[in-house]
């Protein structure tokens, strides 16, 4: 029968060095918390239940992570990961596995830790990792035959053992009951008088349990002490992110310069340019191209559309073969149909724009629905706020709108109606005519300007 597998979560580190209020594992990577990402790989790896050991700012993390199949387990004075993990031991069956993560370790990829677990049905089974740079890092060691026999810490290491490249990744897993025996005998007789969870490694030698390595990437193992390391994993989270989406055949310009905050669906020959944030989800049809610097919440474009560079878009569906921006800003609610056109300095919300009209200059669409071939001139304003309540602006097919008008809702524009430039609308304007409002231009005679007294 298969084992029930205990995943501890370690997260009850201070991270001083942030130098933040926020606890450490609640620092965002991607659009989540690291503890955030930590949780999926656990969940991936079908764990019976999920204990996380938490500390400081423990409330602010409870709150955020409640969950049915996370048990907390507190750890007061931080006295070492051996201690930290024993927090969790009173939860967990003898019978099961007991796999170690850590809450500001949060690329670990369920593939590797899955060696790890599958290896610790009856070994203690470490993941390690080849690293240029071991410095700061618990060194491997080896005899002979190449049988680990024992992790040193860079404190309580000699000027050789510094030296050795392959490293502890802290990520351990072993059968529940033996780890119970080990934690009780570790001590912290140590450079940082602290209970290494390392020290097992040198217990199950002695008990003779088999200890087998898995090796991870260095890119899966970084974790998180300080804002400098915090930015180095977001990086390597969008460059796998990046990698996995031109796999699938989307066209980055530069995957350096991309940034996932969510889930994105691209279908065929989409071209992202450069520094365009995606957040909450976002799809593409086929053929649809992105512009520099622009920010996408929650969109959904279809085939064959254009988004020039710097515009941004929040809950806006756009329809085939649309243009928008460059410099457009589309609030939720917006919605285009195909061919239609938003330029730029153009703000839309809630506004339904139909087939192949334009609004292409300067001018703000709210609560609006506008039919198809409709032009809505430079400088339009739907003037929706009475300063109480919102109201709607309807303009019918084949309307033309003339520029600078402001249309002071509730208003209707009848179908074909023409609006002279300069007017402002407070009645619905007739199918078919030109409705102005416009005071009557005059000019007078003799006028001259004044001129500066002379002393
Ligand atoms: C640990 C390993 C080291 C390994 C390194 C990988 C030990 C003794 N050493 O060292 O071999 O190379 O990780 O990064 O395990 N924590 C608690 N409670 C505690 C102490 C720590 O929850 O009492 C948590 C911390 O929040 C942190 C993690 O455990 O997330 C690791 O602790 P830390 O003290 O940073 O261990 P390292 O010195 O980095
Ligand atoms: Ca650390």
């Amino acid at each position: 029968m298969k084992k029930p597998l205990h995943i501890v979560v370690l997260a009850a580190g201070q991270g001083t060095r942030m130098r933040s209020n926020l606890p450490k594992v609640l620092h965002v990577v991607g659009q989540k918390p690291m503890l955030g990402h930590v949780l999926d790989t656990a969940r991936a790896l079908n764990a019976d239940t999920i204990h996380i050991v938490q500390g400081h700012g423990g409330e602010a993390v409870r709150t955020q992570f409640a969950a049915a199949d996370v048990k907390w387990a507190h750890q007061a004075q931080q006295l070492g990961t051996a201690h930290a993990v024993q927090q969790a031991m009173p939860g967990i069956p003898d019978d099961a596995t007991v796999l170690v993560l850590y809450g500001d370790v949060p690329l670990i990829q369920p593939g590797t830790l899955q060696g790890a677990v599958d290896a610790a049905d009856k070994s203690l089974a470490l993941v390690t990792a080849q690293v240029v740079d071991p410095s700061g890092y618990g060194r491997i060691l080896r005899d002979k035959k190449s049988s680990v026999k024992g992790i040193v810490e860079e404190n309580d290491a000699s000027p050789a053992q510094k030296k050795i490249r392959e490293i502890n990744t802290g990520f351990v897993a072993a059968p529940a009951k033996r780890m119970r025996t080990w934690l009780s005998k570790v001590k912290n007789n140590n450079a940082k008088k602290e209970y290494y969870l390392t020290d097992i490694v040198a217990l199950a030698v002695r008990d003779k349990v088999k200890i087998v390595t898995v090796s991870a990437a260095e890119s899966e193992i970084l974790g998180v002490n300080d804002r400098r390391q915090l930015a180095q994993v977001e990086r390597l989270l969008q460059r796998r992110q990046a990698d996995k989406l031109m796999r699938d055949g989307l066209a980055l310009r530069d995957p350096e310069r991309f940034d996932l905050r969510g889930e994105l669906s691209a279908g065929r020959d989409c071209r992202l340019d450069v520094n365009i944030v995606l957040e909450g989800r976002v799809v593409l049809g086929d053929n649809v191209s992105i512009g520099a610097g622009c920010y996408l919440k929650d969109c959904e474009i279809l085939d064959g559309s254009e988004i020039l560079p710097n515009s941004v878009l929040e809950g806006a569906r756009i329809g085939r073969g649309c243009h928008v921006g460059p410099f457009a800003r589309l609030r939720p609610g917006t919605v285009l149909s195909d061919r239609a056109r938003v330029g730029n300095f153009v703000e839309t919300k809630q506004a339904v724009i139909g087939e192949a009209s334009k609004v292409n200059h300067l001018s703000y669409v709210g609560d609006a629905e506008i039919g198809r071939d409709v032009n809505v001139g430079a400088g339009t304003i739907t003037c929706n706020y009475d300063g109480a309540n919102k109201h709607k602006t309807v303009i019918e097919d084949g309307a033309f709108i003339g520029s600078d008008s402001a249309l002071v809702a509730p208003i209707r524009i009848g179908a074909g109606a023409t609006i002279g430039a300069g007017s402002t609308i407070n009645k619905d304007a007739p199918p078919g005519k030109l409705t102005l409002s416009r005071a009557k231009q005059f000019t007078l005679d003799g006028w001259k300007r004044p001129a500066k007294k002379s002393k």
